[in-house]
């Protein structure tokens, strides 16, 4: 079984990027906690980030023909991506999406997802946890 971790715009920046907001783990110690996450449930885990919508649709598109869960921060995509959540739609394993700040408790514009209404669940605020919770989830049930 494999799992895709996908992640969206900014993100490559963690641990220098706003550090109040999304800590201190930097995006390469992100990759290693899923990867460490999928070494121990014995399930194989590729984490991918982009800041080009049209290379995360493709990524989704591969994911939907070849039938992988995924797990997916679409960052600011989250807000305003008809096309991200269109290429969701066309998954036919599970998805969750996953924030790591608790979108819920900042600006307005964050508390609206596209992306939502197509996952099966999703986890805000637990910070890089809930990638390897969202990941042990899929590993479990996917
Ligand atoms: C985010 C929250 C989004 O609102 C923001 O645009 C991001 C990161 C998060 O992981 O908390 O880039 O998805």
């Amino acid at each position: 079984m494999k799992v895709l971790v996908l992640n969206g715009p900014n993100l490559g920046r963690l641990g220098t990027r706003e550090p109040d907001v999304y800590g201190r783990t930097t995006y390469a110690d992100l990759v290693e906690l899923c990867e460490a996450t999928g070494r121990e449930l014995g399930v194989e885990v590729e984490v991918r980030q982009t800041d080009f919508e049209g290379e995360m649709l493709g990524w989704l598109h591969g994911a939907a023909d070849e039938g992988l869960p995924v797990v997916l921060n679409p960052a600011a995509w989250t807000h305003c991506s008809v096309a991200v959540r269109d290429a969701c739609s066309q998954l036919t394993a599970p998805l969750v999406e996953v924030h790591i700040s608790n979108v819920h408790k900042r600006e307005e514009f964050r508390r609206h997802s596209y992306i939502s209404e197509v996952a099966e669940g999703v986890i805000a605020g637990l910070g890089v946890d809930g990638y390897a919770l969202a990941i042990r989830h899929l590993a479990a049930t996917a």
